[in-house]
């Protein structure tokens, strides 16, 4: 099956009451660990490329990649995403590129870090959905700010999302998805101890859901940072400090309340690195690429598998067939004449 629009993967997640993983993505081996978990859970998928994926792979490779793996996983319903464009231009490009959703992260300006306006935000997230929606591309917009600032997003500051201002900013906008701020950030240090109910404001995804409830909403900066994974590493020569991230049960009770995706980095990264130390640490003396990387490949297919069935998406490739872009334009623009 050719790429899908996530806005379909993600209207079928919500008829069927479950949420769909966002796997960031920078090489052949990440790609292909996601694809073999998502056959192996019989699962619909999302997989992820921010700008930096795109310029560390090349946008060709990358699309090239993309493409092997649609012909290699027929069965499989996968949307390419951008994450965390910064300014339309990028979204643009990466439309033109073949991707079948993007996100606009109009919640901080054009360098990624300056904590945006919302007539700011209003005026480019539109930019992008006319553009996209007139090709049949899925949009992805954010209000309010994560922390986190390690892997070289945000602004470091904190802003939990408004509900009324998201309510207002997806009525101006026409966005697919909304990224909510709701306590979580990006990487691995994420919180220094366990999380509460006081740290992650279920109640604020409730009411958003409760207010918006056609509006998919999007989890970030939602990795778990396995204990074990940590540990890992540190056993063979890392030096991460002690770590914590969003209890799976907590994802739960968000995909319960409305949140549809699921954005996963940091711990794919973990499964890799953790890996990688383990066969430098025990055999020195190999160093054929292939001796760590079929091992990080592994480690992140089963971290990525059980992950599809924490949220839920396992078992439900099969449950529709894909419409075209051509499908979903047509599909926006009688909505939009029926306003
Ligand atoms: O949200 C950030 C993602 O983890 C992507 O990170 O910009 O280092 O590729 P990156
Ligand atoms: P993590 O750093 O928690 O994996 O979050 C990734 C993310 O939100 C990508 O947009
Ligand atoms: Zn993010």
């Amino acid at each position: 099956m050719p790429l899908v629009s996530m806005r379909q993967l993600l209207d079928e997640a919500a008829r069927g009451g479950y949420g769909v993983g966002a796997f960031n993505v920078n090489n052949m081996e990440q790609i292909q660990a996601i694809m073999e978990a998502a056959r192996e859970t019989a699962s619909p998928v999302i997989i992820q490329a921010s700008r930096g994926a795109r310029s560390y792979t090349n946008d060709r490779f990358l699309w090239h990649l993309m493409q092997a793996a649609v012909e290699l996983y027929p069965e499989i319903p996968v949307s390419l995403h951008l994450d965390h464009g910064n300014e339309p231009a990028t979204c643009i490009s990466a439309i033109d590129l073949g991707f079948t959703s993007v996100m606009m992260d109009g919640s901080l300006e054009g360098d990624g870090k300056t904590p945006a306006s919302f007539e700011y935000n209003v005026a480019v997230t539109k930019e992008v959905v006319a553009y996209a929606h007139a090709r049949g591309v899925t949009v992805e917009g954010e209000i309010g700010t994560l922390g986190g600032i390690e892997d070289g997003h945000g602004s470091g500051e904190v802003h939990l999302t408004d509900p009324d201002e998201a309510v207002e900013f997806v009525h101006q906008t026409g966005v697919d998805a909304l990224a909510v701020a709701f306590g979580t950030s990006h990487g691995a240090y994420k919180f220094a101890q366990e999380p509460t109910g006081e740290v992650l404001k279920m109640d604020l995804i409730e009411e958003i859901h409760r207010r918006l409830p056609d509006t998919h909403l999007v989890m970030h900066g939602s990795s778990s940072v396995p204990p074990e994974l940590v540990a890992q590493i540190n056993q063979y020569g890392g030096a991460l400090k002690p770590a914590w991230g969003v209890p799976v049960k907590e994802i739960q009770l968000g995909i319960q309340n409305g949140v549809r995706k699921i954005n996963v980095d940091t711990d794919s990264r973990l499964a890799v690195t953790g890996a990688i130390r383990k066969v430098f640490a025990e055999s020195p003396e190999k160093f054929d690429p292939r001796d760590y990387l079929k091992p990080a490949r592994a480690a992140m297919q089963e971290l990525i598998a059980q992950r599809m069935r924490d949220f839920g998406q396992a078992g439900h490739a099969g449950d529709y067939e894909a419409l075209s872009l051509e499908e979903m334009r047509e599909g926006y623009a009688a909505a939009a004449a029926a306003v």
